[in-house]
């Protein structure tokens, strides 16, 4: 395995690569890596032959600046861990190279990318459009693999590769849990044990709600998994929205669409940390 940090190191690997015939199989990750991401590898490397992991904590996806300056960095640890899982390079640039000049560019897509997380962090998902389209281009990817813990983001992925024209297949991935069922986050390694152990009923409030929701509406399923969330001390929902799988808008009624999911974000702990998890309630999530 490599560790490469400039764009042009990284093209000349990969033209040698392709010159061998081998697809190239793409998994951007902000680093800080955990078992999700380990899954998003293991299959790249199943299905390609060659495989890259960016390792970029990028600024302009931030809108708050504490929040990035709070962002764990382990690219050591994240090293040894994509060498073990069969990686063939680590992609981990500076600011610098990949944002030589500001980038100016802007990308909407409406209504999916301002609803949620695109409405409660202005300018989030322009900022994660920015550097994958970057990252796309300098990788060339055939493939790429997201985690769908970021359901909305796959969304707002899919629909920029569209707009871009690009000739990649993105590949979504399901969620990793612990085995109390907390979705594997980065941001878990900024909880204290005690938040840690407040944090677990996330998840099982929403499974809960997948028996709650029959005989119930879908507005009083929604209040059951925020009212009882809310209630735990030291956990507070920032949104709980119920939506269509693929336009994010909020549904009124379970039969309003076929394809529903569920996606929370909750404030933990005194800092706080803001953790994201999602269920789906009608039609499939990735499977593998
Ligand atoms: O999901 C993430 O970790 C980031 O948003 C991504 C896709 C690596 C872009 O920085």
């Amino acid at each position: 395995m490599q560790l490469i940090k400039t764009i042009d190191g990284l093209g000349m690997v990969l033209s040698i690569a392709r010159s061998e015939g081998k697809t190239v199989g793409f998994v951007p990750t902000m680093g800080a890596l955990h078992e999700g991401h380990a899954s998003l590898v293991r299959r790249s490397v199943s299905e390609n032959g060659f495989t890259v992991v960016s390792d970029f904590v990028n600024p302009t996806q931030f809108n708050d600046k504490t929040d990035l300056q709070n962002y764990p960095h382990t690219l050591d640890a994240d090293c040894r861990l994509l060498e073990s899982l069969g990686a063939d390079i680590v992609f981990a640039p500076s600011v610098e190279e990949m944002y030589p000049e500001p980038d100016t560019r802007t990308f909407s897509y409406p209504p999916i990318d301002t609803v949620m997380e695109g409405a409660f962090r202005p300018g989030h998902f322009n900022g994660v459009c920015q550097i994958v389209s970057k990252l796309f281009y300098a990788v060339c990817p055939d493939r790429a693999y997201f985690g769908e813990k970021d359901f909305q983001q796959v969304a707002v992925i899919k629909a920029m590769v569209e707009d871009l024209g690009l000739d990649l297949e993105i590949c979504p991935c399901p969620i990793v849990r612990e085995a109390d069922g907390l979705a594997l986050s980065s941001r878990n390694a900024l909880l204290t044990p005690e938040e840690r152990k407040i944090a677990v009923n996330i998840s099982k409030y929403l499974f809960e709600s997948k028996q709650f929701m029959e005989g119930h509406t879908l507005a009083e399923t929604r209040s059951f998994v925020i009212d009882n969330i809310n209630k735990v001390e030291g956990l507070e929902v920032q949104y709980y929205d119920i939506v269509d799988a693929d336009s994010m808008q909020s549904l009124a009624n379970w039969e309003d669409s076929n394809s529903i999911v569920g996606c929370i974000t909750v404030f933990c702990g005194q800092r706080p940390v803001r953790l994201i998890d999602n269920i789906r309630y009608k039609g499939k999530n990735a499977v593998r």
